[in-house]
């Protein structure tokens, strides 16, 4: 598996690189993805060239995030098609490659049944695999559009809930433009923040285990020039205690009916200081990622992770692809047992908002979310 994708090698491009994109050299289409298990030390693009090396890609969080995912299982969708391979086994294998972020299945299902209905129209599976590209790059471009109604609607309800700017925001996990075909999520709302001259601060909390914070999250945050400071999650805590947070902003991977937000875990603890301090905690998430199949909370699954990732520690902290294990450094007694979830459910009387690129849904019930997607439908 580790030979059907390469690095490029090229380290040392001090320019923005996207998380992702399409590219078709004279040896054949290629998906070209920023290596996220490398950041921050180097910027190294990873080169798919079929479904299975993304499915690694996508298991050994080279790429990530609810947004970045779904955009990832569409073109996954059209690389198997343009290049020839079985469609409806790459669309399967990719869906269920991590089964949190419903993006990934929705991306995937979309790019699928674009190939699938051109198929069945015309008979020519070259004109089926063009579909499944446009189906990606159109899912692709939605989600740069849907950042930046959600930067907008996320600044409008920071002015609203916190009149007089100056805001110091905690937020957890990454979720700006390494996940999305724009400036992502949580992260664009804080972005817009710093822009509009309102930002004081960017708490960014580390993110145990993977470090998707320090790695990923500082790296966007000093690349965007903005004032931020790094912490450990465990220490959220003081900081609320010491009134030093005016906002969480978090992203999502699965928002169910009910509104329960599934996000990388510890989210939900962070949900419980914001209530007990008097916090705002806001969800910033495409409509994408609302999923009205699943009733609640309890329907959503969590993905384990394996336990390798808490009782080593690996530089970068991601397991190299097809390894056993981390290959880091034991911190733990040989054979201990860990419990890994990579995500938590947050309740929804916990979220004061959730902010979309149709709007801002708050409180955050049942019917909200429903009408929410029903004008996103009727768009
Ligand atoms: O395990 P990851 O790194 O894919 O988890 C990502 C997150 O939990 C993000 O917060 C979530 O996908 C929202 S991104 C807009």
């Amino acid at each position: 598996m580790a030979d059907q994708y390469a690095h490029s090698g090229d380290t040392k491009r001090p320019t923005e690189i996207p998380a992702i994109r399409w590219e078709e050299p004279p040896e054949g289409p290629v998906l070209v993805l920023l290596d996220q298990t490398r950041l921050p030390a180097e910027e190294v693009e990873l080169v798919c060239t079929d479904a299975s090396a993304l499915v690694e890609a996508i298991r050994s969080l080279a790429v990530r995030g609810a947004p970045l995912l779904g955009i990832a299982g569409a073109y996954g969708v059209a690389l198997a098609a343009v290049r020839g391979f079985e469609v409806d086994d790459a669309a399967s294998a990719l869906k269920s490659a991590r089964p949190t972020a419903v993006n990934l299945a929705v991306g995937v299902r979309r790019a699928h049944s674009a190939y699938q209905e051109e198929l069945a129209r015309t008979g020519d599976p070259r004109q089926a695999a063009g579909a499944a590209l446009a189906a990606a790059r159109r899912l692709h471009q939605e989600d740069a559009e849907a950042s930046a109604r959600m930067a907008e609607h996320g600044l409008a309800l920071l002015s609203e809930l916190l009149p007089g700017g100056g805001h110091r925001i905690l937020t957890h996990c990454n979720t700006g433009s390494l996940v999305s075909g724009g400036q992502g999520t949580a992260f664009a709302v804080a972005l817009a923040a710093h822009r509009a001259g309102q930002l004081r601060r960017l708490w960014v909390d580390e993110t145990r285990p993977l470090l998707q914070g320090a790695r990923l999250t500082a790296y966007e945050a000093a690349r965007s020039g903005m004032a931020y400071t790094l912490l450990t999650d465990n220490a959220a805590g003081s900081l609320f205690a010491a009134g030093e947070v005016d906002a969480v902003l978090i992203g999502a991977d699965r928002i169910a009916a009910d509104g329960s937000v599934a996000n990388k875990v510890g989210s939900y603890p962070l949900a419980v200081l914001a209530r007990y301090h008097h916090v705002p905690f806001i969800v910033v998430a495409p409509v994408t990622t609302v999923d009205p199949d699943t009733p609640d909370g309890a329907s959503i699954e969590v993905e384990q992770r394996p336990g390798h990732e808490i009782t080593e520690i690996t530089a970068p902290q991601v397991p190299v692809a097809g390894a056993e294990a981390g290959g880091g450094i034991p911190v733990a007694p040989l054979g201990t047992q860990a419990y890994n979830p990579a995500f938590d459910v947050t309740p929804p009387e916990l979220v004061t908002a959730i902010v979309t690129e149709e709007g801002v849904v708050s409180p955050v019930t049942a019917e909200g979310l429903a009408e929410l997607c029903a004008k996103a439908r009727s768009a």
